[in-house]
């Protein structure tokens, strides 16, 4: 069972009392939890996503409740009384528990060379939304979408919308944008996720920050700083995941991402299982172009970084992006100062493997 919870904002941007007290009751059953989403439905804007919820199911009042069975079927819950009831332990909550996998329930099965290699090809033909699923239906929880841009909000949204469970985490080098802190709190809010903030390893930023001081990327490039700040802190969180979701695409950058695959082994990371099982990545928007991913966030009314209000496009670390000009390709807002082919700080390779099936793989069959 999936549960859409759609709320009321006010003009003023307060959220409804009722809303107010809907959440904390569900909160105090303990039921919070089993709400997937939230969407608003914003006084005075009839394209919010709850408004137009509101208007396909003829509802006027908000809190209410979007419910989506295993069929797919959606009905609606008015009450939320009615609503704990149903996901109460006599209800029919426990469907939602025994379809999608968590990580306290025994691990999925593990990828083989064989199934990997026949669902490769159907992916790539797929779309992003049909990705998303299959992933999540796979690997759930241990699957995560690692976040920074505007595309892995898009991630967020298609895994919400899939019902199943995910996980995110975002890679916090302490060099962000304020804009970008203040876009995780508003994404953690509005998908009601938890996010997962991976910081550098302590010993090695202030040993790296002693010595180099805090701008070395722009004397000898970014990738001593990147490593520090970046890579190490990706590389302990996959440790913890069987696969992971980036929001590459091939557009991005001709020059190091235009062979980015749709899934793959991931050549460079170690997942949870350590060299039982490789780790597989899924860059789902690998296809799609920059407008393609914009007409998506307009159309859900998708969270975004204030910052593209300001021409910027591409965004990383604060010191190490700019805003770009009409006509200049998004890439050239971050390290500008070095060369198209080193803009890549280690988290994707730079040459992508082609899609799957190494060696590795042999030791599953
Ligand atoms: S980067 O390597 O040049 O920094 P880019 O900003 O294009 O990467 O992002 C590509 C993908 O890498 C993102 O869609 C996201 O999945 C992942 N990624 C990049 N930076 C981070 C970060 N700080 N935290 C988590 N994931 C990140
Ligand atoms: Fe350091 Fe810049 Fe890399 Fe961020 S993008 S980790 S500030 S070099």
């Amino acid at each position: 069972m999936h549960v859409t919870m759609v709320k009321k904002q006010l003009a003023s941007g307060a959220a409804c009392d009722k809303c107010i007290m809907a959440e904390g009751l569900l909160r105090d059953r303990g039921l919070w939890e089993r709400i997937d989403r939230v969407v608003w439905a914003v006084e005075g804007q009839p394209d919010s996503e709850g408004m137009r919820l509101g208007q396909r199911f003829g509802v006027a009042n908000a809190p209410f409740f979007v419910v989506r069975d295993r069929a797919g079927d959606e009905s609606i819950v008015e009450s939320t009384l009615h609503l704990m009831r149903a996901l109460g332990p006599h209800g029919d909550s426990h469907a939602r528990d025994s379809k999608a996998p968590s990580l306290s329930a025994p691990s999925a099965p593990i990828v083989s060379k064989q199934e990997l290699d026949a669902v490769a090809p159907k992916l790539a033909a797929s779309q992003p939304l049909d990705v998303v699923r299959y992933m999540l239906e796979r690997f759930g929880r241990e699957c995560a979408i690692a976040w920074s841009g505007a595309e892995d909000v898009v991630l967020i949204d298609m895994a919400a919308r899939s019902g199943f469970e995910y996980s995110v985490f975002c890679l916090d080098t302490g060099r962000l944008h304020p804009e970008t802190y203040r876009l995780i709190d508003k994404v953690r809010k509005h998908y009601g996720i938890e996010v997962e903030l991976m910081a550098p390893e302590t010993q090695a930023l202030q040993a790296f920050v002693r010595k180099k001081g805090l701008f070395s990327f722009y004397e000898d490039g970014h990738q001593e700083c990147c490593a520090v700040r970046k890579v190490e802190p990706l590389k302990r969180a996959l440790s913890g995941y069987r696969a992971w979701l980036t929001g590459q695409r091939k557009d991005q950058s001709p020059a190091t991402r235009g062979e980015v695959p749709v899934v793959q082994e991931d050549a460079t990371f170690i997942g949870k299982l350590g060299t039982q099982a490789p780790l597989i990545k899924s860059n789902p928007l690998a296809n799609w172009s920059s407008a393609r991913v914009w007409s998506y966030i307009r159309e859900h009314g998708v969270p975004y970084n204030e910052l593209h209000e300001r021409g910027f496009v591409s965004i990383g670390c604060e010191p190490c992006t700019r805003a770009t000009l009409p006509g200049q390709h998004e890439r050239e807002g971050r390290w500008w100062w070095e060369e198209a082919t080193k803009k890549e700080c280690g988290l994707h390779s730079a040459a992508p493997e082609p899609p799957v099936l190494q060696p590795a793989l042999e030791r599953d069959l």
